[in-house]
């Protein structure tokens, strides 16, 4: 039977029971075809060591996007234009360059003084569900956190915010393996609103520049070398609402769906609050909410004892990976206080996920003050899942807060 779940597998045609429970056939996939040949040439990694392998050789696997996304997108499109002006698809000297120009105001120490503010959100946010009596953890919570966020993080005037998720949402939906062309429009239509808004933002910053210490948009103004170019400068700011958004709304959404579904586990986590950190961590690798990589081979290459021609698309399986019994005891239970945990939830490399310190804090922050206020929520329905193979999480989870 296993057998059979992991022959058929297409990641372009995927059953519907795949969205509720991927793991079945990730499991599969590990045991029976760890390097699995896709219907168009490409293949896909499960197993924990070939993922891993893969994050850190980023000279024999590139993350330059143009390849697979000029017939995916059409060279002229704006999201052709924007995911490969990102940095996280490319490789270096670009890369690199970017990278380290915004590096500076995402490690702890600089990301400290987000904390009052997001504190006061969450309180705000937890106050208005006491007020309200309804609460749907995914919109009247979770979302309503990373926007502020990385609003913050780019000094967008609050006034201004409303748009921004819809926005990233709609250029994320148009990542998905298959695209449709109603997501495909919707993606073209929220890059160029999104660019409207950031020209004016750019002009506006370069006149006036923010406290670079602080402030991510002014350090990739007066970044150091090459300038950026004003489009790099765009879509690098899109990218990084966009990374930083839907990936931490399903981080907080299935931290809280866990919880329900594990109540010793929440039971110990109220009890040893301290826990909470590493309870983060097993969420992020229980059920990652960014569930697929990808990169290009660049020459011949062996992974999991197969060679790889060069050209030849790899999509990396971060949640089939995370789940891994070689690497993981009891990899498919959900353990707050694992002791190894070295998940590959924020990738690994040079590409190693630049906001993994902000994604922690959102999440610490929110679940910490979450769990204080209301120790005995309650799931009050099945939460609605997003149809989502690369992004795991919910669109709406109605939660009763006794
Ligand atoms: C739970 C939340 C998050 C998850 C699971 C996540 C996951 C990831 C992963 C897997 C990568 C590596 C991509 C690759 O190697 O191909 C990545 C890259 C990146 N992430 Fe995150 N991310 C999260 C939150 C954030 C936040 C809050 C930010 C905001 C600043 C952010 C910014 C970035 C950036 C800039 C990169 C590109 C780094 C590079 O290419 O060097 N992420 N993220």
């Amino acid at each position: 039977m296993t057998r059979e779940l992991a022959e058929s597998f297409d990641l372009k045609k995927l059953p519907d029971d795949f969205y509720d429970d991927p793991f079945r056939y990730y499991r599969a996939l590990r045991e029976h075809a760890p390097v699995k040949h896709l219907r168009d040439g490409g293949v896909f990694l499960t197993r924990y060591a070939d993922v891993l392998a893969v994050y850190q050789d980023a000279a024999s696997f590139s993350s330059d996007k143009k390849q697979e996304f000029a017939p995916k997108y059409g060279r002229d499109s704006r999201l052709f234009r924007h995911h490969t002006t990102s940095l996280v698809f490319n490789d270096a000297p670009y890369h690199t360059r970017v990278r380290r120009s915004i590096m500076g105001a995402l490690v702890p120490r600089a990301l400290a003084r987000l904390e009052p503010k997001l504190e006061a959100l969450v309180k705000r946010l937890l106050d208005h569900a006491e007020d309200a009596g309804r609460f749907d953890a995914i919109a009247d919570f979770a979302a309503a956190i990373p926007v502020e966020v990385i609003g913050d993080l780019l000094d967008i005037p609050d006034a201004d915010r409303a748009p921004l998720r819809g926005w990233s949402l709609a250029i994320l939906g148009a990542l998905e393996p298959v695209l449709s062309s109603y997501a495909q429009a919707q993606g073209e239509d929220a890059l160029k609103g999104f660019h409207i808004y950031l020209s004016a933002l750019i002009t506006g910053r370069r006149a006036k520049p923010g406290d670079p210490a602080h402030d991510v948009l002014t350090r990739l103004l007066q970044s150091e070398g090459e300038p950026l170019s004003e489009i790099e400068l765009a879509e690098n700011c899109v990218f990084l609402l966009n990374a930083g958004h839907e990936t931490t709304t399903n981080l907080i959404g299935n931290a809280i769906e866990l919880f329900a579904r594990f109540p010793n586990q929440r039971a110990r986590l109220i009890a040893e609050p301290d826990l909470l950190r590493m309870a983060i961590e097993e969420v992020l690798r229980f059920e990652s909410s960014n569930q697929l990589g990808n990169r290009v081979t660049t020459r011949d290459v062996e992974i999991g004892g197969e060679r790889l021609a060069a050209g030849t698309f790899v999509t990396l399986g971060i949640g089939a990976a995370n789940r891994d019994p070689a690497a993981f005891e009891n990899a498919e239970s959900f353990d707050i206080a694992r002791a190894q945990n070295r998940h590959l939830a924020f990738g690994a490399g040079v590409h190693q996920c630049a906001g993994m310190n902000l994604a922690r804090m959102e999440a610490r922050i929110a679940l910490g003050a979450f769990l204080e206020r209301f120790p005995d929520y309650a799931l009050a329905d099945k939460p609605g899942r997003s149809r989502r193979a690369r992004f795991r999480g919910f669109m709406a989870m109605p939660v009763s807060l006794r």
